[in-house]
């Protein structure tokens, strides 16, 4: 393929997620205006539909939008759509990967036992839950808790974004490998990048390690409270206390 084919490629598939965006009431604002004029209406391209307007103005306008979900095929065997919780305003948001069995049961993210050293973690830096936003890419358990796939993650990707743009956070941290590579790229590798400073949306990323991975390798949690420091300093919290166990 040339470059210029290859180019035509990457144009073609950001007007086709630009065109479901807008399908599903996103507005894609990933997108600086520059780009979006150009995937609108650049040279040689047939004009899109236009756009109507965005159907949510909060979160749980956004939540009520999203409803009982079935744009992918991981609303077969889900109880609950999980979509997130914590402060609207929250400076520090939390993405982990998919929500697991109790969080399935519950609707709520991060309560088993990962969620429990997530919350863990999020008291050693002083904060509480309702002081963050907790939420995962994608919003609906994966059978038998295989990773979610990648239309599965393309699906609901839009709804991340669109709770990212309302709460404006000042930092992302990305818990896992999944939640990482689906927000910087794909060829992200966790143990090689976590710890060093990304960006999603324009906004600052720390990768880190999931929780669940610590539960197996508790070593590990030296290098989490390494990134958690990080994170820490960003906002300008005082007085960490170290995760103990
Ligand atoms: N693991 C995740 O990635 N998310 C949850 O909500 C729970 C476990």
């Amino acid at each position: 393929m040339s470059a210029r084919e290859e180019i035509a490629d990457i144009v073609a598939a950001a007007r086709r997620q630009l065109l479901y965006d807008r399908e599903i009431g996103l507005e894609a604002p990933y997108l600086s205006s520059r780009n979006r004029a150009y995937l609108e209406r650049g040279p040689h391209l047939n004009p899109l539909p236009s756009s109507g307007s965005v159907p949510y103005q909060s979160l749980s306008e956004l939540e009520h939008f999203i409803g009982d979900c079935h744009r992918c095929k991981l609303c077969k065997g889900r109880k609950h759509v999980v979509f997130g919780e914590g402060d609207p305003r929250a400076r520090l948001v939390f993405v982990g990967e998919a929500p697991g069995m109790d969080e399935d049961q519950t609707g709520r993210p991060f309560v088993g036992q990962a969620g429990r050293l997530l919350t863990d973690i999020i008291r050693a830096m002083g904060l509480t839950r309702d002081e963050v936003y907790i939420c995962n890419i994608v919003k609906c358990h994966p059978p038998g808790n295989r990773d979610p796939e990648a239309d599965e993650i393309e699906t609901c990707l839009p709804f991340l974004r669109a709770q990212i743009s309302l709460i404006q956070p000042e930092v992302i941290c990305s818990l896992g490998r999944i939640s990482a590579q689906s927000l910087v790229d794909k060829s992200l590798k966790i143990t090689r990048d976590r710890g060093r400073w990304c960006s999603f949306m324009g906004i600052p990323l720390m990768p880190t390690y999931h929780p669940a991975y610590l539960l197996r390798y508790p070593q590990a949690k030296r290098q989490v409270w390494e990134d958690v420091q990080g994170i820490m300093k960003e906002l300008g919290l005082a007085n960490p206390r170290e995760v103990q166990g």
